[in-house]
């Protein structure tokens, strides 16, 4: 039987997983695949911690790039994540014509472009899978799957540790701060878990996805992006009262000669499957001209989902050197001459439903002003409602709009917020309602 030889940079949370299934179910993958895959090398910073896997003698190094120029090593696993040493590592494996394996959603997003032109160049593959969603085979049913379709949009729940502590403030009333540190303990948040929060980690992905399913080039940088650390529960409430949930949404369209890419909190209705999705777990929902809606829901993180994803695209690029097919699925899905440059709209071009929030004296005339600065901005009010009477100090009045431009509603909100019967900044969360009234 032919051995495959695999060298893993990285042995934290995800790499130890993935060791873990090489070594535990390796007489399992080689019964399908028809070859033997040896754990050959393992580099980490750390080589004297237990983490409860057992290595040959000689199998670990601090020293990642005697792994990446090792000749006997056919596919480098990278598994150290950031865009540092992890770049310059899978730029030398390319160079040293070694297949390559990473789950770095953040490099992808920011040099994906220079990492996937030097691999197509030297005609290597670099599987990405777990970088996107842990286990759901989204880059497989971009690239392969879904190849006859025409992809019109996509909408995701993507990190798993926003939609935790969304769902512990919705069901439980848990505070944000001990939700945040549940989601950590559990092993989910990234190390700077800021890139949770702030949805940058939810629009690396989504940069990724987005390239891949129009046939664009990676475009973090145009990304909107709008994170869950101001959502408080009042707003949850309200959201529940009016039949919706409130989720950390990536959203993606297909334009045409635009594309919408965007990640903000937003609201939708129970009946959307998306609303359903708890917790960690991830989902995403993709609209194709053949295929109609399809969704993919599953562990978006942790060790072994990830580690799964990891191994799957592994094997992948067994068979593809067993067969002698590198590069048979072009690595952004579309032949490198088709892919193009296509801009992002900017979120002020955008179109949808809104909810806003404004902190109001209640006095008589306060409603009116209010919606005559949104008539006056072309944004159609759908329904008001006010939660208490107060004859001192402010009360929430919340209001739901039909289909409106961002721009008009930017304006429309500056405009109100300089009146004085207005206490604080007003609050505005987007409304996706797909099946709802315009
Ligand atoms: N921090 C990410 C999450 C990990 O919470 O989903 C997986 O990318």
């Amino acid at each position: 039987m032919k051995t495959i030889n695999i060298g893993l940079l990285g042995c934290g949370t995800v790499g130890t997983g993935v060791a873990k299934i090489l070594i535990e179910n390796k007489g399992l993958i080689s019964s399908r695949v028809g070859a033997s895959l040896i754990l050959k090398r393992v580099a980490d910073i750390d080589i004297k911690r237990d983490r409860g896997v057992c290595f040959d003698n000689g199998v670990m190094t601090t020293d990642a790039y005697s792994v990446v120029d090792d000749p006997e090593i056919d596919i480098v696993i990278e598994m150290i994540g950031g865009d540092g040493i992890a770049k310059d590592l899978i730029l030398k494996a390319i160079k040293n014509g070694k297949q390559a394996v990473t789950a770095n959603k953040a490099l992808l997003a920011v040099h994906g472009n220079t990492l996937f032109r030097a691999a197509a160049k030297k005609g290597v593959d670099l599987a990405f899978e777990a970088s996107v969603g842990g286990c759901m085979p989204i880059i497989k049913s971009l690239r392969e799957s879904l190849v006859g379709n025409t992809i019109s949009s996509m909408t995701g729940i993507l990190n798993g540790t926003c939609n935790y502590i969304l769902s512990k403030i919705t069901f439980d009333g848990s505070a944000f701060e001990s939700a945040l540190s549940e989601a950590q303990s559990k092993g989910f948040a990234e190390a700077d878990p800021t890139l949770d929060v702030e949805g940058i980690d939810t629009a690396h992905k989504l940069a990724i996805l987005t390239s891949l399913a129009y046939g664009m080039e990676i475009n973090f940088h145009d990304i909107y992006i709008e994170g869950i650390s101001n959502i408080t529960p009042i707003d949850i409430e309200f959201a529940e009262r009016f039949g919706y949930r409130i989720k950390l949404l990536a959203i993606s369209k297909n334009k045409g000669d635009r594309v919408e890419a965007r990640v903000h909190p937003a609201m939708i209705s129970f009946d959307n499957p998306l609303s359903n999705v708890s917790g960690t777990m991830n989902a995403i929902t993709i609209s194709g001209d053949a295929v109609g809606d399809m969704m993919l829901y599953g562990h978006g993180a942790g060790m072994m989902p990830t580690a799964s994803a990891v191994v799957g695209d592994t094997v992948d690029l067994v068979r593809n050197i067993l067969s002698g097919s590198k590069g048979r699925i072009p690595l952004l899905s579309y032949q490198f001459d088709n892919i193009k440059k296509i801009p992002v709209m900017p979120v002020e071009d955008i179109f949808t439903n809104y909810y806003f929030r404004f902190s109001a004296l209640d006095h008589p005339g306060v409603l009116s002003k209010i919606a005559g600065i949104l008539g006056n901005n072309s944004i159609s009010i759908k329904s008001v409602h006010q939660k208490g009477r107060k004859t001192k100090g402010s009360v929430p009045i919340v209001i739901l709009t039909h289909l409106a431009r961002e721009a008009d509603v930017k304006k429309a909100l500056s405009e109100i917020s300089s009146l004085d019967i207005i206490s604080d900044s007003p609050v505005l969360i987007r409304v996706e309602d797909e099946n709802g009234e315009d």
